[in-house]
């Protein structure tokens, strides 16, 4: 096929360019990816033997205020009901997350009105009041005071991390919300839920367009048909793919965290009553576990077993997925560098998570992307402007 455009990556922010791009301006459009599989880090699908909807690269809620996107999304996908709750699970008790009303009281065993309670956090913060936290330790004790923090957040954030937060940056947070009623709804966004028949249903939908190929397993740094030495310079081009890949990491790799997911079958109806339980205790290695079977209570899923993930977390090597930007002040300097090469580069424009070292949600990714191709992409094609 003859492309008029080539996306790299068919993670959200590419199968959304790659939609706008064939739909509107009947464009003929290639994707490609090295992995097996459109969707990107969201991509889902069913579990072999149980027939579970289960999330290969961890949990993915959808949840946006963006009426521009949820318009968007709802073109490809009806939503479910589903509203996301997390509990936690610390010495041997479990406890409802984000921080709220009813976490503090049953931490206290006490029936705290919301003053009090704000009160009582207040207190504790005080230890730390008026000086200038330089460790994310003092600055989480800080904000919380010392219970709260070292039993919900500490150790969890050391998990994370891998590092003791006494050698983490205080810049890493800026705040920790503590809720002072009952509310323990996860998001605050106007819409959520989950896609009724999945993910993959739904960015199957994006690309079901005859002038949309996707190439599946194709590396965009090996010789192909859509390769770099083949593309860039003589069709336009949107990478999604890391900004430090594209540039032979000339200005030094960038720092991310992975996650190693252990999945498990279990001969069981239901291992923990809920969709995500955390564990912010340092015995623990893994920092949460998905069941997923409770994403879709609406589905008629097996009574005869139940699929669960262990997550942890680690720093990235080169192999690894990356995930989550670190952002170190190393970091922070080299993505200005990378920024710089980017201007410079003709023909080819970068986005999403990777492209742009930045960590997005889906709806951010999705808003990101249509921004792209409202304000660049479309003007090149439809009025002739440079792409820049
Ligand atoms: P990606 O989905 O990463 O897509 C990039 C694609 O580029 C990948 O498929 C990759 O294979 C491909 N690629 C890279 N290099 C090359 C190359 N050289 N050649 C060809 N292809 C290449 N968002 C939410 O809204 N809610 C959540 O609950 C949520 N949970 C998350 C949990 C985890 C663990 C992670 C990591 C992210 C989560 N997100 C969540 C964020 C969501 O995954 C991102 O918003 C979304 O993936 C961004 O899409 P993207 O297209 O920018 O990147
Ligand atoms: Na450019």
């Amino acid at each position: 096929m003859q492309a008029d455009l080539v996306i790299v990556g068919a993670g959200l922010y590419g199968l959304t360019i790659a939609e706008r791009a064939a739909n509107e301006l009947g464009l003929k459009v290639a994707i490609v990816d090295r992995r097996g599989h459109i969707g990107g880090n969201a991509y889902t699908e069913r579990e072999a033997r149980t027939g579970i909807e289960v999330h290969r690269y961890g949990a993915h809620l959808f949840h946006t205020s963006n009426e521009k996107v949820w318009a968007y999304v709802n073109q490809f996908t009806g939503f479910t009901g589903y509203v996301h709750h997390v509990y936690t699970t610390h010495n041997g008790e479990v406890f409802p997350m984000p921080i709220n009303l009813g976490t503090i009281n049953q931490f206290l065993h006490a029936a705290l009105t919301p003053q009090q309670a704000r009160d009582w956090v207040r207190e504790q913060a005080g230890e730390l009041a008026g000086t200038d936290p330089e460790n994310l330790n003092d600055k989480g004790i800080q904000l919380i005071g010392r219970p709260l923090y070292e039993a919900f957040i500490k150790y969890y954030t050391g998990k994370q991390w891998q590092t003791d937060p006494k050698d983490l940056s205080a810049s890493i947070i800026n705040r920790l919300p503590v809720r002072y009623t009952y509310d323990n709804r996860y998001f605050n966004d106007t819409h959520e839920g989950l896609p009724v028949d999945g993910y993959t249903a739904w960015f199957e939908r994006m690309v079901d367009n005859p002038n949309i190929e996707v190439h599946l397993n194709t590396d965009f740094f090996d010789n192909g048909e859509f390769g770099k030495a083949a593309t860039v310079g003589s069709v336009p081009v949107v990478y999604t793919g890391p900004v430090d890949r594209y540039f032979d990491y000339a200005e030094g790799e960038l720092g991310w965290r992975t996650i190693d997911l252990e999945e498990e079958v279990l001969p069981i109806e239901d291992f923990q009553g809920c969709a995500v339980m955390n564990y912010p205790d340092p015995d623990v290695k893994f920092t949460r576990i998905h069941e997923f079977r409770h994403f879709h209570p609406e589905r008629d899923y097996t009574k005869d077993a139940t699929v669960i993930m262990r997550e942890y977390s680690r720093f990235a090597g080169r192999d690894d997925e990356p995930y989550y930007p670190v952002n170190t002040a190393d970091d922070r300097a080299k993505i200005l560098k990378y920024r710089e090469r980017v201007k410079a580069e003709k023909q080819i424009l970068f986005g999403g998570r990777l492209g742009s070292y930045k960590y997005f949600d889906m709806h951010m990714a999705i808003g990101s992307a249509l921004s792209m191709y409202e304000n660049k992409l479309k003007p090149h094609f439809a009025a002739g402007e440079a792409l820049v």
